[in-house]
């Protein structure tokens, strides 16, 4: 079934978006970019705290930042105050015109549910409903999403009332990942609950958990009845992922295989160079040694991987990196 929302227009007839899931600590602005370059339909910022929204944290204000060309673009806040949530939710609307702002139900951090936000809520749905209810209030003018996990455990499997409620709601377009609160990130994704939930709404559904290849994407569009995707941990490797899965659904070869060496090496250093543009001026350093843990996954499957990550770890510039690429090209040649 194809599903329209006027204000979400990246859905609907012949649509089928994909979202880079947002991950804290990994897909700031620097990464979004390079996915976005690579073919990400929809961005969500990490999810940001609402309280630390409101003191002007600095830190949490500068994971507000996203560029136009990142657009359509989301941010994400938490909280389980429905005053603050609603408070900060304005407060970002106002200062940088998100395309939605998106909930947070879903993380299941310790320091996060004791709040009894993210997951937390969950277990507390009138709380999650009045939380809604506040935000939507609070930006008449921005669509509103949410992204939510299936329930708390499996003995309190909540997705399809709450996502029945969130639509009666005026919520725009949900996302859900296909675990518990109480699986953390084991297990499988079950995608039978979220094609449930997609059946039992009429609004859009970003079906969320284990995509990692075209072939897969298009089973989950296919079997689960979703209106959109959303890929997080593959592509923190993998960030053609989005380029594969569009090519796999035009019926053109889309496999890992396909991304050469030098195209791995050229999204490494621009992850590097854009990483380095986004924060180094805050951070006052130039070196490339605090951003190995974005770059070492990206090495998987390259010819060599082992010696290549060696190499990467004795980096220090982008101009060290630049040597260790024509190194390594002029190496295959030979
Ligand atoms: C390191 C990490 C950080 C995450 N941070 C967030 C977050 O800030 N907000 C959120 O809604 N989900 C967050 N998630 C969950 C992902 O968005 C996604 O739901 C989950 O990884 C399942 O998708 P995947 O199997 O494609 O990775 C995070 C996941 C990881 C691994």
């Amino acid at each position: 079934m194809t599903r329209t929302a006027p204000r979400l227009p990246w859905f609907g007839p012949g649509r089928r978006p994909l979202y880079l899931a947002p991950m804290a600590k990994r897909t700031d602005v620097a990464f979004r970019q390079l996915c976005k370059e690579q073919g990400a339909d929809v961005m969500v910022t990490e999810f940001i705290q609402s309280e630390a929204l409101l003191r002007d944290n600095a830190k949490a204000w500068d994971m507000v930042d996203f560029t136009e060309t990142q657009r359509p673009m989301g941010v994400q806040i938490f909280g389980a105050t429905p005053a603050s949530m609603a408070r900060a939710a304005r407060e970002v609307c106002d200062r940088v015109f998100p395309d939605f702002l998106d909930l947070n139900f879903g993380c299941p951090a310790h320091k996060v549910i004791e709040q009894n936000a993210g997951s937390g809520l969950l277990r507390c749905t009138p709380l999650l409903f009045d939380v809604v209810k506040a935000v939507k209030d609070a930006i008449p003018g921005t669509p509103l999403t949410a992204k939510m996990r299936l329930g708390w455990d499996h003995a309190s499997i909540v997705a399809v009332d709450v996502a029945g409620r969130l639509e009666e709601l005026g919520v725009e377009a949900v996302t859900v990942h296909g675990r518990t609160r109480e699986q953390g990130y084991s297990g499988d994704a079950d995608w039978g609950w979220i094609a449930q939930v997609a059946a039992a709404v009429k609004i859009p559904v970003i079906g969320n958990g284990d995509v990692r290849d075209g072939g897969t994407a298009i089973r989950r569009f296919d079997e689960s009845g979703v209106s959109g995707l959303m890929i997080g941990r593959a592509a923190l490797g993998d960030p053609w992922i989005f380029a594969r899965i569009k090519a796999a659904m035009q019926g053109r070869p889309g496999d890992l295989a396909s991304v050469g060496p030098a195209e791995r090496w050229a999204c490494m250093i621009r992850l590097a160079e854009l990483t380095l543009e986004a924060h180094a001026a805050r951070l006052g350093r130039r070196d490339v040694r605090w951003m190995l843990d974005r770059l070492l996954p990206m090495t998987q499957g390259l010819p060599g991987s082992r010696k290549v990550r060696d190499r990467l770890r004795h980096c220090l510039t982008v101009d060290d990196l630049l040597r260790a690429r024509d190194e390594y090209l002029l190496g295959l040649t030979h």
